[in-house]
Protein backbone atom coordinates (compact mmCIF):
# COMPACT_ATOMS: atom_id res chain seq x y z
CA UNK A 1 0.00 0.00 0.00
CA UNK A 2 1.26 3.59 -0.93
CA UNK A 3 0.58 6.78 0.91
CA UNK A 4 0.86 10.40 -0.22
CA UNK A 5 1.18 12.30 3.04
CA UNK A 6 0.61 16.17 1.87
CA UNK A 7 0.85 19.18 4.08
CA UNK A 8 -0.40 22.76 2.53
CA UNK A 9 0.94 26.16 3.45
CA UNK A 10 2.62 27.37 6.40
CA UNK A 11 3.10 23.86 8.03
CA UNK A 12 6.38 23.93 7.57
CA UNK A 13 6.72 26.22 10.40
CA UNK A 14 5.14 23.38 12.86
CA UNK A 15 6.45 23.82 16.44
CA UNK A 16 6.97 27.45 16.65
CA UNK A 17 3.45 28.39 14.79
CA UNK A 18 0.82 29.19 17.10
CA UNK A 19 1.32 26.17 19.21
CA UNK A 20 -2.16 26.83 21.23
CA UNK A 21 -3.79 25.76 18.06
CA UNK A 22 -1.46 23.72 16.17
CA UNK A 23 0.68 22.22 19.37
CA UNK A 24 4.50 21.78 19.57
CA UNK A 25 5.75 18.86 17.32
CA UNK A 26 7.70 19.65 14.06
CA UNK A 27 6.04 18.29 10.75
CA UNK A 28 9.74 15.95 10.95
CA UNK A 29 8.25 14.98 14.15
CA UNK A 30 4.62 14.41 12.41
CA UNK A 31 6.00 12.68 9.66
CA UNK A 32 8.06 10.16 11.79
CA UNK A 33 5.20 9.29 13.35
CA UNK A 34 3.25 8.35 10.36
CA UNK A 35 5.94 6.71 8.89
CA UNK A 36 6.01 4.42 11.33
CA UNK A 37 2.58 3.89 11.72
CA UNK A 38 2.60 2.81 8.44
CA UNK A 39 5.27 0.73 9.09
CA UNK A 40 3.29 -1.03 11.40
CA UNK A 41 0.41 -1.42 8.52
CA UNK A 42 2.37 -2.46 5.92
CA UNK A 43 2.37 1.17 4.47
CA UNK A 44 4.87 2.94 2.25
CA UNK A 45 4.54 6.75 2.88
CA UNK A 46 6.04 9.51 1.29
CA UNK A 47 5.29 13.10 2.74
CA UNK A 48 5.45 16.63 1.21
CA UNK A 49 4.87 20.03 1.85
CA UNK A 50 4.70 23.33 0.29
CA UNK A 51 3.30 26.87 0.57
CA UNK A 52 2.26 26.87 -3.33
CA UNK A 53 -0.98 25.76 -4.21
CA UNK A 54 0.12 24.56 -7.74
CA UNK A 55 3.07 22.64 -6.23
CA UNK A 56 0.14 20.51 -3.99
CA UNK A 57 -1.88 20.59 -6.98
CA UNK A 58 1.06 18.57 -9.02
CA UNK A 59 1.70 16.66 -6.30
CA UNK A 60 -1.79 15.18 -6.52
CA UNK A 61 -1.73 14.40 -10.04
CA UNK A 62 1.56 12.55 -9.60
CA UNK A 63 -0.40 10.47 -6.93
CA UNK A 64 -2.81 9.39 -9.31
CA UNK A 65 0.47 7.27 -10.78
CA UNK A 66 1.85 5.75 -7.60
CA UNK A 67 -0.46 6.32 -4.53
CA UNK A 68 -3.70 4.09 -3.38
CA UNK A 69 -4.28 7.02 -1.28
CA UNK A 70 -3.47 10.78 -0.05
CA UNK A 71 -3.53 12.21 3.49
CA UNK A 72 -4.34 16.08 3.06
CA UNK A 73 -4.28 18.91 5.11
CA UNK A 74 -4.19 22.12 2.64
CA UNK A 75 -3.98 24.62 5.32
CA UNK A 76 -5.48 27.98 4.87
CA UNK A 77 -6.55 26.67 1.01
CA UNK A 78 -8.99 24.37 2.69
CA UNK A 79 -11.48 27.61 2.97
CA UNK A 80 -10.46 29.10 -0.80
CA UNK A 81 -9.02 26.64 -3.07
CA UNK A 82 -11.25 24.96 -6.16
CA UNK A 83 -8.72 24.03 -7.96
CA UNK A 84 -7.47 21.86 -4.99
CA UNK A 85 -11.30 20.35 -4.96
CA UNK A 86 -10.59 19.67 -9.00
CA UNK A 87 -7.77 18.12 -8.49
CA UNK A 88 -9.40 15.69 -5.78
CA UNK A 89 -12.20 15.03 -8.26
CA UNK A 90 -10.02 14.29 -10.40
CA UNK A 91 -7.42 11.61 -9.24
CA UNK A 92 -10.21 9.45 -8.56
CA UNK A 93 -8.10 8.12 -5.02
CA UNK A 94 -9.47 8.22 -1.63
CA UNK A 95 -8.25 11.63 0.19
CA UNK A 96 -8.68 12.06 3.76
CA UNK A 97 -8.74 15.07 4.93
CA UNK A 98 -6.70 16.09 8.16
CA UNK A 99 -6.87 19.44 10.57
CA UNK A 100 -4.62 19.93 13.52
CA UNK A 101 -7.04 22.55 15.33
CA UNK A 102 -11.07 22.13 15.61
CA UNK A 103 -11.55 24.31 12.88
CA UNK A 104 -15.48 24.41 14.23
CA UNK A 105 -14.20 26.02 17.41
CA UNK A 106 -12.57 29.02 15.59
CA UNK A 107 -13.50 31.88 12.82
CA UNK A 108 -16.14 31.13 11.28
CA UNK A 109 -14.09 31.20 7.81
CA UNK A 110 -12.35 28.28 8.84
CA UNK A 111 -15.64 26.15 8.86
CA UNK A 112 -15.86 26.26 5.06
CA UNK A 113 -14.03 23.79 3.29
CA UNK A 114 -13.90 23.32 -0.28
CA UNK A 115 -12.49 20.04 -0.48
CA UNK A 116 -14.59 18.24 2.46
CA UNK A 117 -17.07 17.22 -0.16
CA UNK A 118 -15.05 15.64 -2.32
CA UNK A 119 -13.13 13.58 0.27
CA UNK A 120 -13.59 10.06 1.88
CA UNK A 121 -13.79 11.80 5.11
CA UNK A 122 -12.19 14.21 7.38
CA UNK A 123 -10.75 14.44 10.42
CA UNK A 124 -10.28 17.59 12.99
CA UNK A 125 -8.99 18.78 16.20
CA UNK A 126 -6.94 15.94 17.74
CA UNK A 127 -4.07 17.98 17.38
CA UNK A 128 -1.08 15.67 15.63
CA UNK A 129 -2.96 12.54 16.70
CA UNK A 130 -5.53 13.72 13.91
CA UNK A 131 -3.28 12.46 10.95
CA UNK A 132 -2.33 8.80 12.33
CA UNK A 133 -6.50 8.84 13.15
CA UNK A 134 -6.20 9.70 8.89
CA UNK A 135 -4.35 7.49 8.07
CA UNK A 136 -5.59 4.57 10.15
CA UNK A 137 -8.92 4.99 8.59
CA UNK A 138 -7.67 5.27 5.16
CA UNK A 139 -5.64 2.22 5.37
CA UNK A 140 -8.94 0.48 6.80
CA UNK A 141 -10.94 1.75 3.72
CA UNK A 142 -8.16 0.99 1.11
CA UNK A 143 -7.98 -2.52 2.78
CA UNK A 144 -11.45 -3.24 2.40
CA UNK A 145 -11.65 -2.28 -1.14
CA UNK A 146 -8.50 -4.63 -1.48
CA UNK A 147 -11.01 -7.66 -0.27
CA UNK A 148 -13.76 -6.42 -2.67
CA UNK A 149 -16.02 -4.97 0.50
CA UNK A 150 -18.06 -2.12 1.09
CA UNK A 151 -18.50 0.61 4.07
C1 LIG B 1 -5.25 23.96 9.62
C2 LIG B 1 -6.48 24.85 9.82
C3 LIG B 1 -6.50 25.97 8.79
O1 LIG B 1 -7.63 26.81 9.02
C4 LIG B 1 -5.26 26.81 8.89
O2 LIG B 1 -5.25 27.79 7.87
C5 LIG B 1 -4.00 25.99 8.85
C6 LIG B 1 -3.97 24.75 9.61
C7 LIG B 1 -5.15 22.89 10.74
O3 LIG B 1 -4.42 21.91 10.52
O4 LIG B 1 -5.73 23.05 11.81
O5 LIG B 1 -3.01 26.37 8.25
O6 LIG B 1 -5.39 23.26 8.40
Amino acid sequence: MKILVLHGPNLNLLGNREPEFYGSLTLGDINTKLIELGKEFGADLKCFQSNHEGALIDMLHEAQMWADGVIFNPGGYTHTSLALRDAIIAIGIPVVEVHLSNVYAREEFRHTSMISAVCKGKIVGFGWRSYLLGLRALVDVLGDSLVGKQG
